[in-house]
């Protein structure tokens, strides 16, 4: 049986695991980094991280068949390397990650967006297995997107396809994004987005938890706020809905879990905003991989495009 090293690079934290040829995770790390500029170089982190889990591993790095990276901000697939983030991230923009890594490991590598990741990971061993038109959506520090189409990512021409975060819900009066656009999706549909508004009215409300914590305890005020958010991010979607015509779409994320105060709002939200016959059969769930979909799927991105005959 084959193994991979899948190596998902977030805002916030390094995920490392080896994962098999049925897309099972047998082992697991993580390693806390500061995405603030990254304050060492995300190269440094990365491979060091990665030296240290593979030496604790019984996998030796010999028997491995390679290497597949999920990252956030704009990957260009072909070359792996990162071509763009939002704002100025000085260690991160540029950083030649398939090259560092197979100089580094002697391993072939592919590097692709993050929210693409999740999304053939969901394909590969998660909710969407069977499908070939879907929508994933991370809702997080930012919104990330992927879309798989026909059975096929659609990755545009450098691999920078799906970008749906910055897909201009409000473009015309809309509020400054870290892009440098105005009115991206993201800034509304975000966790973030949720927080900032829920801190204007009570600085308790500082993460996710505590939100929907009061929600739960039927505090009317963040009732109010959760349904102004599922209002952004439903518009969002049923723009997208139009263009793709997806069967199904993925919600991940940390919040993905809230069903009731999330995902089924959504859901019916979505539903009533397309024009009719795009709602027909249209399933919108909670994705399932949580925590490891970024580096299944950065295995299962390494396999398509690596091994596939
Ligand atoms: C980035 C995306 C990324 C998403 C989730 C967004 O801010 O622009 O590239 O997929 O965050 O990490
Ligand atoms: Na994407
Ligand atoms: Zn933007």
């Amino acid at each position: 049986m084959k193994h991979y090293l899948g190596i998902d690079i977030g805002g916030t934290a390094v995920k490392l695991g080896i994962v098999d040829e049925a897309g099972m995770v047998l082992a697991k790390a993580e390693e806390s980094v500061s995405f603030d500029g990254y304050r060492t170089p995300i190269l440094t982190t990365v491979l060091k991280a990665a030296q240290a889990f593979l030496a604790a591993q019984s996998v030796p790095a010999e028997s491995l068949a390679g290497i597949g990276v999920s990252a956030t901000g704009q990957i260009d697939s072909r070359k792996g390397i990162v071509a763009g983030t939002c704002g100025n991230l000085p260690n991160y923009i540029g950083a030649p990650i398939k090259a560092e890594l197979e100089k580094t490991f002697g391993l072939p590598v592919t590097v692709a967006n993050d929210a693409n990741c999740m999304t053939l990971g969901e394909v590969w061993g998660g909710g969407a297995q069977g499908y070939t038109d879907v929508i994933g959506v991370t809702l997080g520090t930012g919104v990330g997107g992927g879309i798989l189409t026909g059975g096929r990512l659609l990755e545009g021409a450098r691999g920078l396809g799906g970008e749906l975060g910055h897909y201009r819900t409000h473009a015309l009066d809309g509020v400054d994004c870290t892009c440098g656009a105005k009115g991206c999706w993201e800034r509304y549909a975000a966790t973030t987005a949720l927080v900032r508004a829920a801190q204007e009215k009570d600085p308790a409300w500082k993460d996710g938890r505590a939100i929907f914590a009061a929600a739960e305890a039927g505090n009317e005020t963040v009732l109010a706020l959760l349904d102004a958010w599922t209002d952004e991010i439903a518009q969002g979607l049923a723009g997208m809905v139009h263009i793709f015509n997806p069967q199904l779409i993925l919600i991940g994320g940390g919040v993905s879990a809230q069903q009731k105060l999330l995902i089924d709002p959504i859901a019916a939200k979505v539903k009533a905003a397309v024009m009719p016959a795009f709602a027909e059969g249209l399933e919108i769930r909670a994705a399932q991989l949580h925590n490891d979909a970024g580096m299944v799927g950065a295995v299962y991105y390494f396999r398509q495009t690596m091994e596939k005959e």
